[in-house]
């Protein structure tokens, strides 16, 4: 279960592309407001971060943010830990025990992977919604609290209402206002930003000052496709600053990125706009991109990546020549 308390600190959310100051301006908007909140995205777009910002930005900033994974318990347990029980509700059950939304009142409550909440659950979510109140576990009192909510989810929450596996009055209840969090492909303009807030992140966290990043590396960075967005881009930030020796991230102290599939290679291209495109341009990048990724596939080995891409070893080397890219390891 991950659970805590945030009262005055508001995270950073950096970013300037379009795609993002849209979803920005959104919760900037609903943020003062007590409104419900849907925070939806693939995993690692910063959905718990959006949820601290909404708390951070509202009137109830000073008061509790108490964050619960519902994926991370049973359905028994998550009720008890939601709504708090009495003494002797279960055997287990020695002491009275104040739930998460009573801990919140007054402040937010964030629940996250809300599409993983049991339906018996999601009855008893949507009254605390609908009126403020809820009875703790073995208890027919009703007990009433002020709180926010905030839901996130990487589920398509759609599709569960039609398989029958989440409630639609849940559904519209929570999906007031939704803020769809773009995938870090989509925002590939903010890898340099995100790159360099990262770095400076681990330059302290490890005592290390790191300060620039080679074009090579930088290359790198933006061609990936980034299946675990921006948790995958800054663990790969701190591999590099503690990998490497000086005050430069070098392409050789980036860990392995793991390889684009054909459907994400799909995305790596762009529509044809009227203005046309520089075609030999895009296949030599797309070019680089598989050359590169069989050179770190193989440690650098020219034989093994030339057999990795259906070409002879000479040619390899040849295009290698043309500088098309630099390999990332010494071996041969
Ligand atoms: N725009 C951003 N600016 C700075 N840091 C960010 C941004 N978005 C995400 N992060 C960082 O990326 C990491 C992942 O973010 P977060 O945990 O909020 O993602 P998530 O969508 O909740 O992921 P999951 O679906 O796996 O739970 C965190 O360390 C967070 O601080
Ligand atoms: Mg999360």
């Amino acid at each position: 279960m991950s659970e805590e308390r945030c009262t005055t600190f508001c995270p950073r959310i950096i970013g300037e592309s379009k795609n993002l100051e849209m979803v920005l301006d959104r919760a900037n908007r609903v943020a003062p407001t007590d409104c419900t909140v849907l925070i939806t995205g693939e995993t690692g777009t910063g959905k718990e971060l959006m949820a601290r910002f909404i708390h951070g930005h509202s009137r109830r900033k000073r008061k509790p943010f108490v964050a619960v994974n519902c994926a991370a318990m049973s359905k028994d347990l998550l009720e008890s830990e939601l709504f708090g029980h009495v003494q002797g509700a279960f055997t287990t059950a020695l002491r009275n025990r104040e739930g998460r939304f009573e801990a919140a009142d007054g402040g937010t409550i964030f629940l996250d992977e809300i599409g993983e909440m049991p339906l018996d659950l999601q009855a008893k979510l949507l009254r605390v919604l609908q009126f403020k109140e809820f009875s703790a576990v073995g208890e027919s009192k009703v007990r009433r609290v002020d709180v926010r909510v905030v839901a996130a989810t990487n589920t398509d929450l759609v599709q569960m209402v039609r398989d029958g596996t989440f409630r639609q009055d849940l559904f519209y209840r929570l999906n007031v206002v939704r803020l769809q969090l773009p995938a870090l492909r989509e925002r590939k303009d903010d890898i340099e930003l995100l790159v360099h807030h990262f770095m400076k992140k681990a330059g302290e966290q490890y005592g290390r000052q790191v300060e620039e990043l080679c074009p090579c590396a930088m290359r790198r960075l933006t061609a990936h496709s980034w299946p675990g967005n921006i948790r995958e881009l800054e663990n790969a930030i701190e591999h590099a600053v503690v990998m490497g020796m000086g005050e430069r991230i070098e392409e050789a102290d980036l860990p392995t990125l793991d390889s684009l599939s054909e459907d994400e290679l799909v995305d790596f291209m762009r529509p044809l706009s009227d203005d046309g495109i520089d075609l030999q341009t895009v296949l030599r990048q797309i070019e680089a991109q598989y050359i590169q990724q069989a050179l770190d596939q193989t440690s650098g080995n020219k034989n093994q990546a030339a057999n990795l891409l259906g070409l002879n070893r000479t040619t390899l080397v040849e295009k290698l020549k043309r500088g098309l890219l630099q390999p990332v390891s010494t071996a041969v």
